[in-house]
């Protein structure tokens, strides 16, 4: 299969510093690709390196089947998106998205199409005469994009594009970025350290920290299967419950205090009895109740109860020392059952929710 981009064992350092650090990743045509991780894990220096700004210490890059080693930036079939959209301000909207296209001596019938139909694909067209500063942040970023996808390149690479706007607009441009994306039908590389958002607009994402990657999965997968305490800590809210493995066949019996053991799903195979493990599972995984006759079901204590709008939010203390983050969507006053801090409750799982992490 030809790939959009792919990087095999790619890896820039500075200094005695990988900044990338041995990175294989895979990236299909048409596909929204998302890298994912916290500020400084490398994002950035991947994406410069794909667009050719940065020369990588070792590995190699294809774009379409192509080594590129060896091309200048400006001969890649690549565009770049920056958060710091820096717009000429006394150029017309048009006038800006036409800008490489002159450089690049394209007729000027053409750069009159293209100029206006890059503008129809971001819904920017009947500004075309507007100057950035008569435009919103939105707008002056939609015009970004518009600047950035006139030269049709194969692979557009966004590095945190909407970091600057606020939070309601960042939502809408997510949805329309995605819904630009597949009317175009472009490869897009999409860098955030924004969790949510990645799990939103993308087809996969690559999860990175340290320079590395450490899970490149659909978004469901990890979010539903993280298979690190890094990735199923950085995506959501967690609980991580330590203790040690009593047995192991399919599903895993772990004891996490002497009169407290649970039940975890597991495709690890060669682990051994009394093994240090850890259980992850999410908040939102976990049933509450007053009264449970099921003999998986555990007894607790409410220690905190706090009202978040779309749920509550529990601390349920189990056992002596153990506490889970509960949470139970409001689903209308008739409907919830809400539980009051001291309140002795009985707390449950699916035992495929709660996964077993042995990092
Ligand atoms: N030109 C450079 N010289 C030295 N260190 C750099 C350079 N560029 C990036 N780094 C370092 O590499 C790491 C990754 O940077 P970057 O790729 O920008 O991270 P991110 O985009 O994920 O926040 C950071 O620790 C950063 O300080
Ligand atoms: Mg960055």
């Amino acid at each position: 299969m030809l790939y959009a981009v792919e990087l095999v064992n790619l890896s820039k350092a500075y200094g005695n510093f990988r900044a990338v650090d041995d990175i294989s990743l895979q990236i299909r045509e048409g596909e929204f690709f998302s890298i994912l991780g916290p500020s400084g894990c490398g994002k950035t220096t991947t994406l410069r390196l794909i667009a050719g700004f940065e020369t990588p210490t070792s590995g190699r890059i294809y774009l379409q089947g192509r080594e590129i080693s060896g091309v200048p930036p400006f001969q890649r079939p690549v565009n770049t998106v920056f958060q710091n959209y820096a717009l000429f301000p006394h150029m017309s909207v048009a006038e800006n998205v036409a800008f490489g296209l002159e450089m690049q001596r394209v007729p000027r019938k053409e750069i009159e199409r293209r100029v206006r139909e890059a503008l129809e694909m971001v819904r920017m067209a009947d500004r075309a005469n507007s100057r950035p500063h008569q435009l919103s942040g939105g707008q002056q970023q939609r015009v970004a994009l518009a600047r950035a996808l006139v030269n049709r390149p194969a692979v557009l690479l966004l590095d945190e594009p909407l970091g600057a706007l606020d939070l309601k607009l960042r939502k809408a441009m997510q949805l329309e970025l995605k819904q630009i994306q597949q009317e175009v039908g472009i490869t897009f590389i999409y860098v955030t350290h924004d969790q949510e958002e990645a799990l939103t607009m993308s087809d996969r994402i690559a999860v990175m920290g340290h320079g590395k990657v450490l899970q490149c999965a659909t978004p469901e997968e990890i979010y539903e299967r993280p298979q690190s305490r890094y990735v199923a800590d950085f995506i959501g809210e967690t609980n991580f419950l330590e203790g040690r493995l009593i047995s192991l066949n399919g599903t895993a019996q772990v004891q996490l205090e002497p009169e407290l053991s649970i039940a975890a799903a597991s495709s690890e195979r060669a682990l051994a009895q009394g093994a240090p493990v850890t259980i992850a599972i999410r908040p939102e995984k976990i049933a509450l109740s007053a009264q449970d006759s099921d003999p998986s079901a555990l007894r607790g204590i409410v220690r905190e109860a706090v009202y978040i709008g779309t749920d509550m939010r529990y601390v349920v203390q189990l056992g002596q020392r153990t506490q889970v983050v509960v949470r139970v969507q409001n689903l209308g006053a008739e409907r919830d059952q809400r539980f009051r801090r001291g309140d002795s409750v009985y707390v449950k799982w699916a035992a495929e929710n709660a996964r077993l992490l042995v990092d």
